[in-house]
C-alpha cells in the first residue's frame, strides 16, 4: 500500500509526442476533431469512441459516466442511452454537458461542452435497429440506475423478454434513444514536455467560432 501510495506521489511522465499550435489547428473544431479521432483510429487506440459525460443533478451536483460516441457532425455528437437514466433527468433539468476524450497513447484530451437535446426518434430506430439482438434485448431488461434485487432478478427478465420478442419483433422502447449534444466549447490539449503543454479552445461567439491559446 505504502508503495502504492509513494508510486503514485512520484510519478512523473514527460509528455513528448506531439504539439498543436494556433496555425496548425484547422479554424472548424469540427474538422479539427475529426482530424483526431481519425488519428486515434489510426493509432489503434482502445476504446477511442468512449467519453466522459458530465451533467448536472437540480441541486447542482455534477455527475460523470462514459458513453460511446455513435456519431458526429457538424459540432453535433450524438450518443444513445435510457430515457429515465440519472443523466436523462439530469439533462431534462439542465441540458448543459460536457464530453471528454483522453487518448493517452497519443497524450491528447478533448473536451466539448454544448447544450443537449434529445435525437429524433427516426435517428433512434435507425441506430437501434442496427445493434445485435442480445443489446436489444438488454435495453428492454435494463431500468438503467434503478435498483436491482439481485443479478438473477436482471438475468430472469432477460429469459422473459427472450421468449416475448423475437428477432423480427423487437423494436426500440419509448424508455431508449439518443442525445445530441450541440457544441459550442472545444478544448484540444496536447501534453508538452515539462507540464507546458498546448492547449487550444473554441469559442461560438455570434456564429463564428474564435480560437485561443490557454496556459497550461
Ligand atoms: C466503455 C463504456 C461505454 C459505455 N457506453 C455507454 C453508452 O453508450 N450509453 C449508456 O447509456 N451507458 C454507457 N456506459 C455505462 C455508463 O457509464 C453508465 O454506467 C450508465 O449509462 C448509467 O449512468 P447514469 O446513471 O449516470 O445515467 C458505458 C460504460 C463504459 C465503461
Amino acid at each position: 500500500m505504502d508503495d502504492l501510495r509513494s508510486h503514485i506521489v512520484k510519478l512523473r511522465e514527460d509528455f513528448t509526442k506531439g504539439t498543436l499550435s494556433e496555425t496548425d489547428a484547422n479554424k472548424n473544431p469540427d474538422l479539427q476533431f475529426e482530424l483526431w479521432l481519425q488519428q486515434a483510429v489510426d493509432s489503434k487506440i482502445e476504446e477511442f469512441q468512449a467519453c466522459n459525460l458530465s451533467t448536472v443533478s437540480p441541486q447542482g451536483k455534477p455527475s460523470s459516466r462514459i458513453v460511446y460516441l455513435r456519431e458526429f457532425q457538424n459540432n453535433d455528437f450524438f450518443f444513445y442511452t435510457n430515457y429515465n437514466s440519472v443523466k436523462a433527468q439530469h439533462l431534462a433539468n439542465n441540458p448543459n454537458a460536457c464530453l471528454t476524450f483522453f487518448w493517452p497513447q497519443l497524450e491528447r484530451q478533448i473536451r466539448i461542452e454544448g447544450i443537449v437535446e434529445k435525437s429524433t426518434a427516426a435517428q433512434a430506430d435507425a441506430y437501434y435497429n442496427n445493434r445485435p439482438y442480445e443489446s436489444k434485448i438488454g435495453t428492454w431488461a435494463s431500468a438503467q440506475s434503478q435498483q436491482l434485487s439481485s443479478r438473477e432478478e436482471l438475468e430472469k427478465k432477460v429469459e422473459e423478454l427472450k421468449k416475448q420478442f423475437t428477432p423480427e419483433t423487437i423494436k426500440r422502447p419509448d424508455f431508449w434513444g439518443g442525445y445530441v449534444l450541440k457544441a459550442n466549447y472545444y478544448e484540444f490539449w496536447q501534453g508538452r514536455k515539462s507540464r507546458l503543454h498546448d492547449r487550444i479552445c473554441y469559442e461560438l461567439i455570434n456564429n463564428e467560432w474564435k480560437t485561443k491559446r490557454i496556459a497550461p
